[in-house]
């Protein structure tokens, strides 16, 4: 049986029903911008979380580029993350004028290392964007601390760790701003591309709102569908078009009510892996104490990655190469000079890590063939 990480068709027929509705009441609305359904969505998500305000926009990497904006960084400054990861991380922090810098990551969360983190500030330190690598949180609350002492603000890059917690708190209320994404293979995955900058402070919620929405008020645009039409333009700050469409809204809104169940397939498939994966000499992820893992990905790491890589897709088993290599080798940022040996763990994992299939759109069987096979091959 071949193991493949994506089908969307699969997980569109978990909600069918509710899908088609949504996505007729879109079209019957004739609103596809500028309705009821990207408020509403954002109220909702924000109450799944326990936070305060959900900002929807058109994709993760957006969410974290109005978020970096919102917080006023920009040319000069300086913004510490991690490389081991998805480029949005770098890259949101680079379009806005400011530097990442990225510094080395505890072998066992893969996440960043507050030890490397407090070695790293500098006077142009203006902020933290860790990563919850894989969907296990950062260390948020040592982080946190952190920036409370050095007067840092921080932006979480949680595109990976939806429903994770820490100490039983959703991820969502720890960072100045949270960042989401709903990319199709995410734990709640839009028909396209979206996201969420989620924070507790009203006026950081309205000032994201007119950042990715051509810099206006919202409540404008809504009188364009009524008889008085929209009226002059009025700008009151520099602005992006990075809004969330009505029927991706709709559509999430549809899916919204799935992600304690979609959540919970992903850990149960996550232990079948840890159990049925044990004693093969392979290194399996692991939790640390009082963190709970979101399982966006299932990461092992093998001496030979590659070859066992290969032995598997021979027998249909794909497997991915989340997240490799690390941003300080990626040839877009060879102008910062950073040389191969600079970052020993987080260079460690990137050459032994292989991802392998998880997610609600796969069966247990499908779960037990990739242990099957890994066994037969390993
Ligand atoms: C860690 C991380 N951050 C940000 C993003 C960007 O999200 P999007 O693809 O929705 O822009 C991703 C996407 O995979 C990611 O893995």
């Amino acid at each position: 049986m071949a193991v493949r990480f994506h089908n969307h068709q699969r997980l569109y027929k978990r909600r069918k029903s509710e899908i088609d509705a949504a996505i007729a009441r879109v079209i019957a609305s004739g609103r596809f911008d500028w309705g009821d359904e990207v408020p509403a969505f954002e109220a909702e998500f924000a109450a799944w979380l326990g936070a305060a305000h959900a900002v929807c926009v058109n994709s993760g990497t957006a969410a974290l580029k109005v978020a970096l904006l919102a917080l006023d960084i920009g040319p000069g400054d300086e913004v510490i993350t991690v490389g081991n990861t998805d480029i949005a991380s770098s890259s949101s922090i680079h379009h806005t004028g400011a530097r990442p810098v990225w510094v080395e990551i505890d072998p066992v969360s893969k996440c960043m290392d507050v030890d490397a983190l407090r070695a790293a500030i500098t006077p142009r330190t203006r902020a933290i964007l860790p990563v919850d690598l894989y969907g296990h949180p950062a260390d948020m609350k040592a982080i946190m601390a952190i920036a409370r002492e050095h007067n840092l603000v921080v932006v979480e890059d949680a595109c990976l760790s939806l429903g994770a917690t820490i100490d039983g708190q959703k991820i969502g209320t720890f960072a100045d701003i949270t960042c989401f994404s709903f990319a199709p293979s995410k734990h709640l995955g839009s028909f396209g591309s979206g996201g969420a900058a989620v924070t507790e402070n009203a006026d950081l919620a309205e000032k994201m709102r007119k950042l990715s929405a051509y810099g206006q008020e919202r409540a404008r645009h809504y009188t364009m569908h009524g008889p008085g039409g929209m009226g002059g333009l009025h700008h009151e700050t520099h602005g992006l078009n990075e809004r969330l469409d009505e029927m991706q809204a709709a559509i999430l809104r549809a899916k919204l009510p799935d992600l304690d169940n979609m959540l919970a397939d992903r850990r149960a498939q996550a232990a079948r892996y840890s159990e049925g994966l044990a004693g093969t000499g392979i290194n399996l992820p692991q939790t640390l104490p009082g963190y709970g893992h979101a399982w966006r990905n299932y990461v092992i790491e093998a001496d030979d990655r590659d070859g066992l890589a290969n032995r598997l897709a021979q027998r249909g088993i794909a497997t991915n190469l989340t997240y490799a290599p690390p941003m300080h080798l990626q040839p877009v940022f060879a102008d910062y000079g950073i040389s191969i040996g600079s970052f020993p763990v987080t260079e460690r994992a990137a050459v032994r890590l292989l991802g392998l299939p998880i997610g609600p759109q796969l069966a247990m069987e499908e779960i037990d063939e990739v242990i099957s096979a890994i066994r037969a091959v390993a």
